[in-house]
């Protein structure tokens, strides 16, 4: 009889590589939109609805995290009902904000709808301090009173009208979450607010769009100036959330590493700009059969360099499965991550799949090696995940990947998708997984 601790029995994906994929895969909803398009519906107090939301383990989250403020929120298929009549909490629960960043994002519409929010600081993934002095400061610069004491963000807005002002504001960093926080914050404030050095994301614009769908005055999202003009109160809206870049790119990885063709749509070719070209130069094409369908022709991988930018520069979201690209790709590559300071925990996993990468403080070094060999790897974030699956799919023989929960954070049903391309691909207990782990060689960390 064997013995295995609790973690030991948790679900872990086992992955028989080497097999070629082919067809097609049917993109989600983008998460990071579908999340702070939840945080967006608290500033209306008619019904939203919300639909091509992806199903994560993140937005039921996300949705815990609403109810907890007085908010009916209920899901039928891919679309959440919202309805914040009655939102009357002000307070989010710790527990839960502990585990998703972006449900911090709440503190703008919070403050805007009640005039007080008490948020505790955020959590999500291991890969950086990610302070939240920019979305402080900005809500300071709209009249609001902000204190952080014992963990928890105390904003209120003093005065009898417990309206937020318009304000110029300059974002030190295009911050995503600075600059959504603050222009739901703006929509029902007094007057005009001006975000300078506003992030461009595609997310940020979907919550513009969304915002604007409710009657929000806003201008600019997408430049680097957006410009809102408060509105006494928002009305009820069916909006659907943009595709999922980050998905499709892990999907466009997923052919290139297997030498694959594979097809993809629903997809915004124009968010994925950095993303492509970066897998042109690596030698494959990508190629837009449709308006929204993408296609990628696998060619043979060399090595090129990649620093990480703010968009439309190269997505953070997307370094970790470029690298595990890169370590099957011929010659040396550099990848410079410069959004985050600690975004390189897949780097030790790969390497253990006979990859070879060496790291000086944000800079990674690979040099390209003839395959890659099965292993048991443990996911340290939600985008590290990624690149081992892949890694996995492209491997000679078992991987087995540890910290699922992290996958399924962010990426809706990723293994009944790689199933359905044919890839042997399979969630199994972590006693029954660890069991059939070939004794494949563990290549030393360089
Ligand atoms: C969002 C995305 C995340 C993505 C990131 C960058 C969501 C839910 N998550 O995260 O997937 O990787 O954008 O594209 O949308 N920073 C500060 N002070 C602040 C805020 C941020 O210093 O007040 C720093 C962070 O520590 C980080 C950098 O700015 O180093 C970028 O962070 P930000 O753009 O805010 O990312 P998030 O909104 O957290």
């Amino acid at each position: 009889m064997t013995h295995s601790s609790p973690e030991e029995r948790s679900p872990v994906l086992e992955i028989i590589g080497g097999h070629r994929l082919s067809g097609e895969v049917r993109i989600s909803g983008a998460k990071n939109s579908a999340l702070v398009l939840m945080a967006g519906s608290l500033l209306c107090s008619q019904d939203c609805r919300i639909r091509n939301v992806p199903s994560l383990a993140d937005v039921a989250r996300m949705g815990e995290v609403l109810s907890a403020l007085g908010v009916k929120i209920t899901r039928s298929e891919d679309a959440l009902e919202i309805d914040a009549r009655h939102l009357s909490q002000s307070k989010a629960p710790y527990e839960l904000v502990s585990q998703l960043r972006a449900s911090f994002f709440i503190i703008g519409p919070l403050l805007a709808r009640l005039g007080i929010a008490r948020i505790p600081l955020p959590g999500g993934c291991a890969i950086g301090a990610r302070p939240v002095d920019l979305h402080v400061r900005g809500l300071q610069a709209m009249g609001a009173d902000v204190q952080i004491e014992h963990g928890t963000v105390h904003a209120c807005i003093p005065g009898v009208n417990r309206r937020l002002k318009g304000a110029r504001i300059y974002l030190d960093y295009p911050s995503v979450g600075a600059t959504e926080t603050l222009m739901m914050a703006a929509t029902l404030a007094d007057g005009e607010t001006i975000l300078e050095n506003a992030a461009q994301e595609p997310e940020v614009v979907d919550l513009a769009n969304f915002c604007r769908a409710m009657g929000a005055r806003i201008r600019g999202a997408g430049t680097n100036t957006i410009v809102i003009s408060g509105v006494p109160s928002l009305h009820s809206v069916d909006y659907a959330v943009i595709p999922d870049r980050v998905e499709v790119g892990t999907f466009l990885v997923a052919g290139a590493i297997t030498q694959s063709e594979l097809s993809l749509a629903p997809v915004v070719p124009d968010h994925l700009t950095a993303v492509i070209a970066k897998l042109g130069a690596i030698g494959s094409e990508v190629i837009q059969e449709t308006p929204n369908r993408l296609r990628i022709v696998p060619g043979a991988s060399r090595g090129t360099d990649i620093e990480t930018l703010p968009y439309p520069g190269f997505p953070t979201d997307m370094q970790a499965q470029f690298m595990a690209l890169l370590t099957l790709s011929e010659g040396d590559s550099i990848i410079t991550e410069t959004v985050f300071e600690n975004r390189m925990g897949h780097v030790a996993e790969l390497n253990r799949m006979g990859a070879d990468i060496r790291t000086k403080g944000n800079h990674a070094v690979i040099r390209g090696v003839p395959f890659l060999t099965g292993a048991p790897v443990v996911a340290t974030d939600l985008r590290a995940s990624a690149a081992l699956v892949l890694a996995g799919l492209a491997a000679r023989g078992t991987t087995i990947i540890q910290g699922l929960h992290h996958l399924d954070r962010g990426y809706d049903d990723l293994e009944g998708k790689l199933k359905l391309l044919g890839a042997q691909i399979r969630r199994v207990k972590g006693d029954a997984g660890a069991e059939s782990v070939s004794s494949l060689p563990v290549m030393p960390r360089s």
